[in-house]
């Protein structure tokens, strides 16, 4: 027999081994997973009630005094985690572009109990301004303990209207690697303290919503980072993933990163976007986030019923599709606004106002530029 032919031998048996062990994992995976999911999901979700209403609170860990970093502090949910850890007393390090909104968010802190506060300007997209953070943080306290990886941006357009895809780049610098250096960077310095990581993702990760494609899959990105970081190192570093529905702060007040690449104020879109969906309070999320780092679970999600729509997107995705696509995208030819989301929220003139805190309806005057970026700067 000729080489070739051996060979030939050897490749048909070969593929024909692996196709029968497939063959076989595809009769024999699918029934073992409906079976675990009917019999062991139920008491699996009880055990997990159980230790955590009963075992984590009393194990919960006092922030007092432990070194607390977090990126994207100067407004919105990370200003709100900031209050929420100096209320607890920690030592703060807060991290944002935005130098006079970082000074006002550290004097709050400090009236109201943190230990210690300095600020850091910083564009975590940067890895070498991620470094320097983390090295100034520990130039200064000697320790890390907590580190909240929150900064983020939304662009926010139908995907196939960008003019050029690379305007969305930043997201993903932002949300994403933005997470990833810091992370990096601190691992050394939170494994010393046994600390935490607190990745700040989103259910927008799982929730496919027409015009945030890059934004979902940035915090999808996120997710699944920490989701595999955490089996690596989550006997040294505790890891907990947020993922927030809709959230009081300046993205829901319509601050998006716009198709040209640049961030702007659109409240139109985001009553198009968010339409008759309630948001919740960002202090209210914040002290949920931060009970939840102290007490080392590995989610959290606020408000907590955006947890169940993880099961939709697993069991009928079809039906989620079809309702985002009939209810959040516009018809052909028309503007991305005209959708029957915005057209349900105009019918209901002033019910906004029960389902939205009225700080999101800041800016009124869209026109106004100036006033805008006083606001934002
Ligand atoms: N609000 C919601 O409904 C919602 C829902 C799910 C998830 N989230 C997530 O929650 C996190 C916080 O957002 P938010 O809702 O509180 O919005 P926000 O008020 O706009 O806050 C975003 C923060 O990120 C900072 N940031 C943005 N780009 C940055 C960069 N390159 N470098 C450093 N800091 C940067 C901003 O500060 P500077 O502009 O001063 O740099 C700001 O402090 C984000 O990751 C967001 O994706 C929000």
């Amino acid at each position: 027999m000729d080489f070739t032919l051996i060979t030939f031998i050897c490749l048909f048996f070969y593929n024909g081994i692996t196709y029968i062990i497939n063959l076989l994992m595809n009769i024999v995976i699918p029934p073992i997973a409906i079976i675990l999911l009917f019999f062991f999901l139920p008491p699996y979700l009880l055990v997990k009630y159980f230790i955590s209403t009963t075992i984590k609170p009393v194990l919960s860990k006092n922030v007092a005094g432990k070194v607390i970093l977090i990126t994207g502090a100067s407004s919105g949910i990370g200003k709100q985690l900031a209050i929420e850890y100096a209320r607890r007393g920690a030592c703060l390090a807060l991290v944002a572009r935005r130098e006079k909104k970082l000074e006002s968010v550290a004097h709050s802190t400090t009236l109201i109990g943190c230990q210690d506060v300095f600020i850091m300007c910083a564009d975590v997209s940067n890895p070498e301004h991620c470094k320097l953070c983390i090295e100034e943080t520990i130039k200064y306290y000697g320790r890390l303990d907590h580190l909240v990886n929150n900064a983020g941006i939304a662009p926010v357009s139908m995907f196939e209207y960008c003019p050029d895809v690379t305007n969305y780049v930043q997201a993903m610098d932002t949300n994403f690697w933005g997470s990833v250096y810091c992370t990096y960077n601190a691992i050394p310095h939170l494994k010393k303290s046994k600390g935490r990581i607190i990745g700040i993702a989103s259910s927008a990760g799982w929730l496919a919503t027409p015009r945030i494609s890059i934004y979902s899959a940035s915090k999808a990105a996120v997710i699944s980072f920490y989701e595999t970081l955490r089996v690596e190192i989550g006997n040294d570093v505790g890891i907990t993933i947020v993922t927030p529905g809709l959230i009081e702060s300046e993205m829901t007040q319509g601050k998006f990163l716009s198709r040209e690449g640049r961030l702007r104020v659109d409240p139109e879109m985001r009553d198009t976007e968010i339409s008759l969906m309630p948001i919740m309070p960002a202090k209210e999320c914040a002290r949920a986030i931060v009970k939840s780092a102290c007490q080392g679970d590995d989610y959290v999600a606020q408000p907590p019923w955006i947890r169940p729509t993880l099961f939709w997107r697993v069991f009928w995705p079809e039906i989620l599709d079809w309702c985002n696509r009939i209810l959040l995208v516009p018809g052909p030819g028309q503007p991305e606004t005209d959708t029957l989301s915005k057209k349900i929220f105009d019918l209901f003139p002033g019910v906004d106002r029960y389902l939205h805190p009225g700080t999101i309806h800041f800016p009124e005057h869209k026109g106004d530029a100036e006033e805008i970026f006083a606001y934002y700067h």
